[in-house]
Formats: structure tokens, C-alpha cells, sequence
């Protein structure tokens, strides 16, 4: 596995495996496939209502806790201490590697500041947000006492986030790609460009869209319930795509939204 260093000196796995949209009576099951394969990243939600699951396989797997890096994130901007406490006891474990405001809720800095003491009671190692754009993404910036380590956003092919990804820069705030095929919207799975680069490397489109990724210092998260399909989404790090075919997945963005939702 590589590591990306954040913006608080802490390493995170540059790929991981998202739980969105699996029960959680299936996740204990996918999870412990998960890290078997190689995953040190699990990326779960209050909101996915599946972070029991991630807690059992991660008991489970006999894996020493601090190899593991759990992400996790705020379903709602009250009571934000008390779900803190909850997310704890059902990851079952003394501390979230990552803890992200899921949306824009209203009240963001009043949450960001219980995180922040979150942080520093140890409870919670690295903050960040997910989905927060524009003006609701400087109001935390501008008045952070700890600035935010990640942006999880919808990023994949047709949604480069070119500009956006400039401004996190500035406070080197890494952009997380959540749904990095885009959940296979718009054909990318297909698309003839990533195929006909895939077949010059002799690997498949979803290994090629997240070694895109991996070049372009994003971190993805892609979920799979099919462990043959894990396999193949961590089979990305023996190449390197050549200049001239980032240049050519770089031109197929559309900055489109495929989702509807921010
Ligand atoms: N912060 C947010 O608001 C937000 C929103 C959405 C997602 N997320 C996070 O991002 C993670 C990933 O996003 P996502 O789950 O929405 O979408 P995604 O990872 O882009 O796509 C998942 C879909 O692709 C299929 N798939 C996976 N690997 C494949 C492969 N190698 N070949 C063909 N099909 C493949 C999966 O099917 P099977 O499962 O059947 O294999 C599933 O239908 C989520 O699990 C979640 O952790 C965050």
C-alpha cells in the first residue's frame, strides 16, 4: 500500500474501500474480504448505517488497529458530540482515524469546533469535510483552527473538480474521489478512450481510472461486493500511465454531475 501525508502530518492509505450502499448484515463479510485483499482504508458513514459491520470485520480480522484507517462521517449537525461517542462504540474501537461533516447541515463551524475538540482529546486523529464547495467551504477554511485534511467530493472521468482542486491545494487538503466510476454512470466502464488505453497496459478501465487518480495525488475509494472485483480495484500499483494518456483521460472531462445531489 501508499501513503499520502495530510496537511497534519498523518499517513493515509492513497486507496480504500467504500461501504456506501451495503447492509450492514453484509458488510462484516465484504470488509473482512476487503482487508484481506490489501485495503487499510474503510471509508463508512453515520448515514450508511453500516459502521457496526466495519467494527466486527475490523475486530475480526486480527489486524493490529493502528494499520487500519477508518473514515467515518456526521449524519446531522446536532448532538454532535453524542455521535461522535456512538460512531466509537460501533466501529468499537478508541479513536476515527477521519472524521468528515458529510454535507453542507447549516451551523458548519459550530460542528467544525466540536471536532476540533474532538481532535484534541484524541478522540478523532484528522477532520475534514465531504461535499463542501464555494462559499461553505471558506467559512470553514477562513475560520478553522485546524484546517480541513480532506474533501471527499464526487470526482471521477467526466467530473475532474480542475479548479476546485486548485483551491484545496492552497491548504493542502487532499481531494478524496467518492464514486470514482462514477457507479458506472455514463458508460465508464466503457468508455472508449480508458479501453483503449487499459488494453496497452493489459489491465481493465476501473484499474486505469484509479490509476489516474493515484497520478493526479487523488485518493479513491472504490466500493465493490465482489471480492474478485476488490482484487482487481487494488491491482493498481506495479504501472504508471504515460503523460500523453493522463493528457488523453484529463480531456474527457466534463465537469458533469452525475448524481444530482451537489
Ligand atoms: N461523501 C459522499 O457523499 C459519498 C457519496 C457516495 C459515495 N461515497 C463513498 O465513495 C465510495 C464509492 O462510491 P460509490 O460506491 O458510490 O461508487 P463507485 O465506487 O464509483 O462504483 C461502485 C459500483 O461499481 C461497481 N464496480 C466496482 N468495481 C468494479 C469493477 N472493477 N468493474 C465493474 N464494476 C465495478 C460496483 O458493483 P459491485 O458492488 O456489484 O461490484 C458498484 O455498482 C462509497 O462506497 C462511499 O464510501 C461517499
Amino acid at each position: 500500500m501508499e501513503y499520502i501525508t495530510l496537511n497534519n502530518g498523518i499517513k493515509m492509505p492513497v486507496l480504500g474501500y467504500g461501504v456506501y450502499q451495503i447492509p450492514n448484515t453484509q458488510t462484516k463479510e465484504c470488509v473482512l474480504e476487503a482487508l484481506e485483499v490489501g485495503y487499510r482504508l474503510i471509508d463508512t458513514a453515520q448515514y450508511y448505517g453500516n459502521e457496526r459491520g466495519v467494527g466486527d470485520a475490523i475486530k475480526a480480522s486480527g489486524i493490529p488497529r493502528d494499520e487500519i484507517f477508518i473514515t467515518t462521517k456526521l449524519k446531522s449537525n446536532h448532538n454532535v458530540e453524542r455521535l461522535i461517542n456512538q460512531s466509537l462504540s460501533d466501529l468499537q474501537t478508541d479513536y476515527i482515524d477521519l472524521l468528515l461533516i458529510h454535507w453542507v447541515m447549516g451551523n458548519d463551524l459550530a460542528t467544525w469546533r466540536i471536532m476540533e475538540n474532538a481532535v484534541h482529546s484524541g478522540k478523532v486523529h484528522a477532520i475534514g469535510l465531504s461535499n463542501f464547495y464555494g462559499s461553505a467551504y471558506d467559512n470553514i477554511v477562513k475560520n478553522a483552527e485546524i484546517l480541513p485534511a480532506v474533501n471527499q467530493i464526487e470526482h471521477h472521468v467526466l467530473r475532474q473538480n480542475k479548479s476546485f482542486h486548485k483551491i484545496l491545494d492552497k491548504t493542502e487538503t487532499i481531494l478524496e474521489a467518492w464514486a470514482p466510476f462514477g457507479e458506472g454512470k455514463a458508460g465508464l466502464f466503457t468508455n472508449p478512450v480508458i479501453a483503449k488505453i487499459a488494453s496497452t497496459y493489459g489491465k481493465t478501465t476501473a484499474q486505469i481510472m484509479l490509476c489516474f487518480y493515484l497520478q493526479s495525488g487523488i485518493v479513491a475509494i472504490p466500493k465493490s461486493i465482489h471480492k474478485a472485483r476488490m482484487i482487481e480495484n487494488f491491482d493498481i500499483f506495479d504501472f504508471k500511465l504515460a503523460e500523453d494518456d493522463m493528457k488523453a483521460i484529463e480531456e474527457l472531462n466534463q465537469e458533469r454531475d452525475l448524481f444530482g445531489w451537489y
